[in-house]
């Protein structure tokens, strides 16, 4: 293991001002998005989509790294045919890729998932390697619900995690590691605390049991924040204060950043919350830089613009850039409400 590369890399993604764009839906996940709004998902049109969304001038500005689909990183662009990989290093971004196998229904726990890719992965990340990809990423998945989460499931998911964590770290790659408490839901935000906490904590005793460098990886939790049907939903200053308290007492200093996942959250309720954890950081002292790694949150009001048509690529990018760079002052605490209503 080169630490020092993995420390490089890993400072590079969370670098003050910038955050990670999340494009690397599987097939299926790709698929409900583009028919969402209309498009049919061919290889074709998924090339197109990621062309626009990754061949957006300045992205870089915003965005230190992307994370692609195993579908991606062979795929040419739709306008000059470049490989995507060559795309993101004229843009100056960073590459990433998903390399776990989606979460399946875990054994003996209805309503549980476990995260599936361990078999053969040493051989696809010097793969990936080949590429030109420097992290990868595993998302967990964990639920909240009448006796859920199990203790089963927190802990299968925290040793898969850890497991995948330092195989990318004995390939010289920084492990994005993912453990998602879903927003589903009508919890309380207290509720979500306690899961979140018990969680992370299973985490990173993992992480130190298998010898994860902790300056060499990025963490990418979900808020603290209640569920989506909760009849009372906590407002941001509690997400933010609350998401706060539970990272500082789970996360160890030597952890470089933290780049959030944003959950199914709308764009401006992720960006708000961001920007408040940014605000009151500057009054913490936190060892670790916080930033976005959103997929939704980016590509959502991009894809609703596009809706696969030629002539609206430029409007589309507009968007993109817009909301990366009202995330990218997020990052700092630079972000303000009214801003959402300039131009990008
Ligand atoms: O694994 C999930 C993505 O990387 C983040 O997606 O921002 O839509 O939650 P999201």
């Amino acid at each position: 293991m080169n630490l020092q590369k993995l420390e490089t890399t890993a400072n590079a993604m969370v670098v003050s001002g910038k955050g990670i764009l999340a494009m690397d839906e599987s097939s299926p996940t790709a698929a409900k998005r583009l028919r969402a709004v209309g498009v049919e998902s061919t290889a074709e049109n998924r090339a197109a989509y990621r062309t626009l969304l990754l061949g957006t001038p300045g992205l870089g500005e915003y965005i230190s790294g992307a994370i692609l689909y195993d579908e991606t990183i062979r795929q040419r662009t739709t306008d000059d045919g470049s490989a995507f990989p060559e795309l993101m290093r004229r843009q100056g971004i960073i590459i990433g890729i998903k390399v776990d196998g989606g979460a399946k229904d875990l054994a003996g726990h209805p309503g549980e998932k476990v995260t599936e890719g361990l078999d053969g992965l040493r051989e696809r990340l010097a793969e990936y390697a080949d590429f030109g990809a420097q992290f990868c990423k595993w998302r967990a998945v964990i639920t909240i619900g009448q006796e859920l989460p199990t203790r089963a499931c927190i802990e299968a998911n925290a040793h898969a995690l850890a497991r995948y964590a330092m195989l990318c770290q004995e390939a010289d790659m920084v492990p994005i590691v993912e453990p998602e408490v879903l927003i589903d839901g009508d919890h309380s935000i207290e509720r979500c605390y306690d899961v979140t906490l018990e969680t992370q904590r299973a985490v990173f005793e993992q992480l130190y049991r298998q010898g994860v460098a902790f300056s060499g990886m990025v963490l990418k939790p979900s808020m603290v924040i209640s569920g989506k049907g909760a009849a009372r939903r906590a407002p941001v200053e509690q997400v933010a204060e609350q998401t706060l308290r539970c990272l500082r007492n789970t996360v160890p200093a030597a952890v470089p950043g933290i780049a959030f996942l944003s959950g199914g959250q709308s764009d401006e309720e992720a960006t708000a919350h961001l920007n408040t954890m940014n605000l009151m950081a500057k009054n913490l002292q936190l060892p670790w830089r916080l930033t976005f790694s959103y997929a939704r949150a980016l590509q959502q009001v991009t894809l609703a613009t596009w809706k696969g048509e030629a002539g609206n690529v430029e409007a589309a990018r507009k968007v993109l850039l817009h909301r990366a760079r009202l995330n990218a002052l997020a990052s700092s605490g630079s972000y303000d409400q009214a801003m959402e209503k300039q131009a990008a």
